[in-house]
C-alpha cells in the first residue's frame, strides 16, 4: 500500500522535513502519525498524496512511484485517496449533501450513484438528520464530519486525515479518532496525524509512527501499550 526506501524530503530552501526513513504500511491498516508541531507529519502526508516528491530514495503509494515525472499517474492515484484537510475545504452557502457530492466529481460515479454514496457517508458520520442543512449553520465539529463524509463517499482505498483533533476538546478528539480508525477495513487503509500524543492510548490503531524530524519510531499498537 505504502512503501518507502531510504526516503528523504528536503524542501527547496534547504529545510530537511523528513530524515532518511524506510516505511511499509499494508492494506487495511490504520496508522496514527504522532509528534509535535514541525516534526514532519504533514510532509509525510504530502508525499502520500503526491503533493511533494522525495529528494532522495523511493516512495510508492498503491504501487505508484511518487516522483516528478509521474504527475499524470499521480493525478489518477489521487482518485483513490479520500483526503480530510485541516481546513476542511467546504463550500459555504451549499448544503451538507451538495458538499459531499461535490467531492465525488471527476470520479467514475453516475449522478444517482453519487447521491446514494453521499447519503450513506453522511449517515455513517451521524449527520443524516442534517443532510439538507446549509454548511454555514453547522458547528466546527459537524463541518469536520462533513469533510469525513466527503472523503469516504469517494470509496477510497486510502483515507488521510491531517490533525483532525486540532480544535476539539479531549472527549470529541477521542470520538473523531475512533470514527476515523473505524473506517479501515480489508480494502481501506487509514492514516491520521495528530500532535495529541496523550490520546493515542484511547485509539485502536494497527501502527503508531512517532515523528521527530522524520519517522523516529514505528511500532505495532500492541507493542506500544
Ligand atoms: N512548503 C514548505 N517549505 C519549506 N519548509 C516547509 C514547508 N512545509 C513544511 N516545512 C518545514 O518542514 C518541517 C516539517 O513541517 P510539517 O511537515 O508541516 O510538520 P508537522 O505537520 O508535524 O507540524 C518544519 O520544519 C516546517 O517548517
Ligand atoms: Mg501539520
Amino acid at each position: 500500500m505504502i512503501r518507502a526506501e531510504k526516503c528523504r524530503l528536503i524542501y527547496n530552501e534547504g529545510t530537511c522535513a523528513l530524515e532518511t526513513f524506510d516505511l511499509e504500511i499494508n492494506r487495511g491498516e490504520n496508522v496514527l502519525i504522532v509528534g509535535p508541531s514541525g516534526s514532519g507529519k504533514t510532509s509525510l502526508l504530502k508525499l502520500v498524496m503526491g503533493m511533494a516528491y522525495p529528494t532522495e530514495g523511493k516512495f510508492a503509494v498503491l504501487g505508484q512511484n511518487i516522483s516528478k515525472d509521474q504527475s499524470k499517474a499521480i493525478r489518477k492515484l489521487r482518485t483513490q485517496i479520500g483526503p480530510i484537510f485541516q481546513d476542511f475545504r467546504l463550500l459555504s452557502g451549499r448544503s451538507v449533501l451538495d458538499n459531499v457530492v461535490l467531492g465525488m466529481r471527476f470520479l467514475s460515479f453516475s449522478q444517482s450513484e453519487m447521491k446514494v454514496s453521499a447519503t450513506e457517508a453522511i449517515e455513517r458520520v451521524g449527520l443524516g438528520h442534517k443532510i439538507h442543512h446549509d454548511i454555514d449553520r453547522l458547528s466546527w465539529g459537524e463541518c469536520q464530519r462533513v469533510a469525513i463524509a466527503r472523503a469516504i463517499s469517494r470509496k477510497p482505498k486510502l483515507i488521510v486525515a491531517d490533525e483532525p483533533t486540532g480544535n476539539l476538546d479531549e472527549e470529541n478528539a477521542i470520538n473523531v479518532l475512533k470514527l476515523l480508525t473505524s473506517l479501515s477495513d480489508s480494502e481501506t487503509t487509514v492514516l491520521i496525524t495528530t500532535h495529541a500524543t496523550h490520546l493515542v492510548k484511547h485509539v485502536n490503531a494497527t501502527k503508531v509512527l512517532t515523528m521527530n524530524n522524520g519517522i523516529e519510531r514505528c511500532v505495532a499498537m500492541h507493542e506500544e501499550l
